[in-house]
C-alpha cells in the first residue's frame, strides 16, 4: 500500500440501493470528521461525480439516517463511465475538488468503476452494498440481511392465506444470479421448496417435476399447504404456479416480492456491521490503503484488493441447502 496523507474524503453510493447503506455513509462521514479530515458526499454514483453533484458534509448531513432505507446519496447507474476517458475525466475531476480518499459502496460493478479511479491515482476503499450476498470476498454484504427479513416477512404473511385455502405458493425472491435471499427465507419460512439459480440447471420441466412430486408426496402424508421459495435467477413464477396448479389439481399462486425487498429501516445487523464497514474504510484511507474492498469473514473485518476480490468465488453451502432440503420435507402427517 501507498502512503499518502489524506485531508479531504469524498463518499457515494452507487448501483441498486440497500438498506442501511445510510448507516455506512453516516459511518464514514462521521469517522472522518473524527479523525480530522473534511468530508464531501458525491450524488448520484459516478454519473453525479461527472457532472460535480458534490456537497460538503458535516455531522448534521447524516443526522437521523442510520434507521432508514434507501440513499440519502441517492444513486444511479452509469454506463458511460465503463469509457477510460470518462473514467479519467472523474478522476481529474476528484483532483479539482481536493478529494484524495473516496468511499465507494456498492455491488461489484461499482468496484470495478472504483478499481479504475484507484488506478489513475484516486485513493479508492469500496464498500459491498447489495441485498444479492453475491460479492464473493464477503461473508457479509450490506443490507442482505434486513432484505432477507423483509422477504421472511412477507413470505410468513402469504402463507397464513396459502393455508386457510389449502394452496401452493410460489414466492419470488430477488437476488439477481444468486441465490441467498431465497435460501435464507427458505429456510427462516420451512419452504418445501427452495429453488435457487446455482442449483438450476435450464431445464424448467425438470425442476417442476421435482416440485409437483414433492407436493403430491407430502399432500398424501396430510399436508395442505406448501411454499416454494424460487429466486429470481431461476423465475418464470406465474407460469410455474400455472403449471403446478394444473398437474396437482391444487389452487396455486404466485406472489413476485419485488423491489419492497430492497427498502425499509435496516435491521440492527445492518445497521452495526454498516457502521463498522464505514468506519474501516475511513481508517483504511487514512493508512494509506487504496484499490481494497473490505469484507466481514470468520468474525473480522477485513480488506482485499480491488482486482482479488473481483477473482474470487462463491458457492451455495451444499450443507445448508440439504439442511434446508431435510427442515422443509414432510416426515409425518399433518405436519
Ligand atoms: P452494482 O454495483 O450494484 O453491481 P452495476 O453492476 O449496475 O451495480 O454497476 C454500478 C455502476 O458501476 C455502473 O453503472 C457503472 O457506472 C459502474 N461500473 C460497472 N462496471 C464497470 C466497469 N467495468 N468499469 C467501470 N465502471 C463500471
Ligand atoms: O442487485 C440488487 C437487485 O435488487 C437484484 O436483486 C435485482 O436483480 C436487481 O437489483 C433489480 O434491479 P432494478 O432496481 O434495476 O430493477
Amino acid at each position: 500500500m501507498e502512503s499518502k496523507k489524506i485531508s479531504t474524503i469524498a463518499v457515494l453510493t452507487s448501483g441498486g440501493d440497500a438498506p442501511a447503506m445510510n448507516a455506512a455513509t453516516r459511518a464514514v462521514v462521521r469517522t472522518a470528521l473524527a479523525r480530522g479530515l473534511k468530508v464531501k458526499g458525491i450524488k448520484r454514483g459516478y454519473s453525479g461525480l461527472l457532472k460535480e453533484e458534490i456537497i460538503d458534509m458535516d455531522s448534521k448531513s447524516v443526522s437521523n439516517t442510520i434507521s432508514h432505507g434507501g440513499t440519502i446519496l441517492y444513486t444511479a447507474r452509469c454506463e458511460e463511465f465503463k469509457k477510460p476517458e470518462v473514467q479519467q475525466e472523474a478522476a481529474e475531476i476528484c483532483r479539482k475538488h481536493g478529494i484524495d480518499g473516496l468511499v465507494v459502496i456498492g455491488g461489484d460493478g461499482s468496484f470495478r468503476g472504483a478499481g479504475k479511479l484507484a488506478a489513475l491515482g484516486v485513493n479508492t476503499v469500496a464498500l459491498p452494498g447489495t441485498i444479492d450476498l453475491d460479492i464473493a470476498c464477503t461473508e457479509y454484504t450490506i443490507g442482505f440481511d434486513t432484505a432477507v427479513n423483509t422477504a421472511m416477512e412477507a413470505i410468513d404473511k402469504i402463507k397464513d392465506t396459502s393455508m386457510s385455502h389449502e394452496r401452493c405458493s410460489v414466492i419470488e425472491v430477488m437476488g439477481r444470479d444468486a441465490g441467498y435471499i431465497a435460501l435464507w427465507c427458505g429456510i427462516a419460512t420451512g419452504a418445501e421448496n427452495i429453488l435457487i439459480p446455482e442449483r438450476f440447471d435450464g431445464n424448467l420441466p425438470n425442476t417442476e417435476s421435482a416440485v409437483i412430486e414433492n407436493i403430491l408426496r407430502s399432500r398424501a402424508k396430510g399436508k395442505n399447504h406448501h411454499i416454494i421459495v424460487n429466486a429470481e435467477g431461476v423465475g418464470h413464477s406465474y407460469g410455474m404456479a400455472k403449471r403446478i396448479e394444473a398437474a396437482t389439481g391444487i389452487e396455486t399462486r404466485a406472489t413476485i416480492l419485488g423491489h419492497m425487498q430492497r427498502g425499509g429501516n435496516p435491521t440492527a445487523k445492518d445497521r452495526v456491521y454498516a457502521s463498522m464497514m464505514g468506519a474501516y474504510a475511513v481508517d483504511l484511507l487514512i493508512k494509506g490503503g487504496t484499490n481494497r474492498v473490505v469484507g466481514y469473514k470468520h468474525g473480522e473485518y477485513v480488506d482485499f484488493d480491488i482486482e482479488e476480490a473481483l477473482a474470487m468465488t462463491k458457492d451455495i453451502d451444499d450443507y445448508q441447502l440439504e439442511i434446508a432440503e431435510i427442515l422443509g420435507k414432510t416426515m409425518g402427517t399433518n405436519a
